[in-house]
């Protein structure tokens, strides 16, 4: 496939990045490394709140704020209004799943076995004590959630399904517009987590059919970490009741009542780093104006390069699953465990993430795993730099 960016234009991205000449990174699935001018972005408002006084600098830069929320808004084609900005994945998600009210006895929630290890938890802590139940849906041989298995589960006793999109193990790739048009046509609550989706493949609200969408910035946009966007379909803002509110989300009227906000900011706090905001911004920006289709193509380019480089080393095993696959690349080599592998090519200046079974249970125990590594690529990885890797790891399986 031809590249969808020229050499040239890669080259002059990575010129603006100070981590290419220092490390040879592997883990823009954990987080990646961002543009020197996302990084100024950042560094400029602190300079302002250290001469202006930060809360004096804060007013005068609320119209970042609005650039990012805007900025995110197009990025997901859905309306500013509908956008939260957090601190993170599990925050937003969390804050979402927290204002869907009290669970009751019987109540069931769906997921795919891929979901985030954090929501689990996030979920389970709740409908532990209420009695509400958290259910698998089936997947298909592929590996990929099977949209059929999810309609045979359904009856009125569930009242929400969650999915984890791009699963953090693995290059696998959710089809989440489909159980999008299940979910809208039987009216129960979607949740995608799409941490790993937001700045890598081109995210449509619409067309996903979801109520709730979460994404952070120091994945895949490339943003600073600490940062992290929440889409709440507008028609459902109405039957969230956040569990925590504060003087931004729901201000004392003049009788000292709180006025709950009506968008979706009805989930954000009122204390926020507005230095990070503007980080975000510029990241934001420079994904849109590289075109989130254009580095789709150049990703998928460079890891099936990887999967199919990685799977000829002898003693390696690629474990990926799905039909579509992202950039997260997973893989073991015998006889070693996972965490040995990142700590090796780590000594050599190559830095790659290991996943154990916490992170997406259900999936790692089904397939029998204990433990992945996992080369994620970005697309500003080189040629160069996946011959490093393969070099890296060829030299362990041997
Ligand atoms: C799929 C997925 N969901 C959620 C998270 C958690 O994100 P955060 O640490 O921002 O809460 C991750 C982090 O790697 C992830 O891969």
């Amino acid at each position: 496939m031809p590249s969808p960016l020229s050499a040239a234009a890669i080259d002059a991205l990575r010129e603006s990045i100070a981590g290419v000449r220092s490390t040879t990174h592997f883990n823009h699935a954990g987080s990646s490394l961002p543009s020197s001018a996302t990084v100024e972005a950042i560094h400029a408002h602190l300079l302002r709140e250290a001469s202006l006084g930060p809360m004096e600098a804060g007013a005068a830069a609320a119209a970042q704020t609005e650039r990012t929320r805007s900025l995110a808004a197009r990025l997901l084609n859905a309306q500013p209004s509908e956008i939260a900005l957090t601190t993170g994945n599990s925050a937003g998600w969390g804050a979402a799943f927290a204002a869907l009210g009290p669970w009751r006895a019987g109540e069931r929630i769906l997921v795919a076995r891929h979901e985030w290890g954090g929501n689990l938890a996030t979920m389970r802590h709740v409908a532990q004590r209420a009695g509400a139940t958290i259910e698998v849906i089936p997947s298909d041989s592929t590996g990929r959630v099977d949209p059929h298995a999810l309609e045979a589960m359904l009856d009125e006793r569930v009242r929400l399904i969650a999915l984890t999109w791009l699963p953090a193990n693995g290059g696998l790739i959710n089809p989440a517009a489909a159980i999008g048009q299940i979910a809208r046509r039987h009216h129960i609550p979607y949740f995608i987590d799409a941490a790993q989706a937001v700045g890598q493949v081109p995210v449509d609200v619409a067309a996903l059919g979801c109520d709730v969408l979460a994404g952070v910035g120091r994945k895949a946009l490339r943003g600073p970490r600490g940062t992290g966007l929440l889409y709440v379909r507008q028609d459902f803002l109405a039957r969230l009741a956040p569990a925590f509110v504060d003087t931004h989300s729901a201000p004392l009227d003049a009788h000292g009542e709180p006025v709950l906000r009506n968008d979706a900011q009805c989930l954000e706090s009122s204390e926020a780093s507005l230095a990070l905001h503007c980080g975000l911004a510029n990241a934001l920006h420079e994904a849109l104006e590289i075109g989130v289709n254009n580095i789709r193509g150049q990703i998928d380019r460079i890891a099936n390069r990887l999967r199919a480089q990685l799977a000829e080393i002898p003693g390696v095993s690629v474990l990926d699953q799905g039909v579509e696959r992202s950039g997260l690349v997973s893989f073991n080599v015998a006889g070693l465990d996972a965490l040995s592998v990142r700590r090796a090519l780590a000594a050599q200046g190559i830095t790659i993430g290991s996943n154990g079974v916490a992170y997406t249970p259900f999936d790692m125990t089904s397939r029998g795993l204990t433990q992945i590594a996992r080369a994620s690529v970005s697309y500003l990885t080189t040629d160069a730099e996946i011959d490093r890797l393969l070099a890296g790891i060829r030299t362990l399986a041997h």
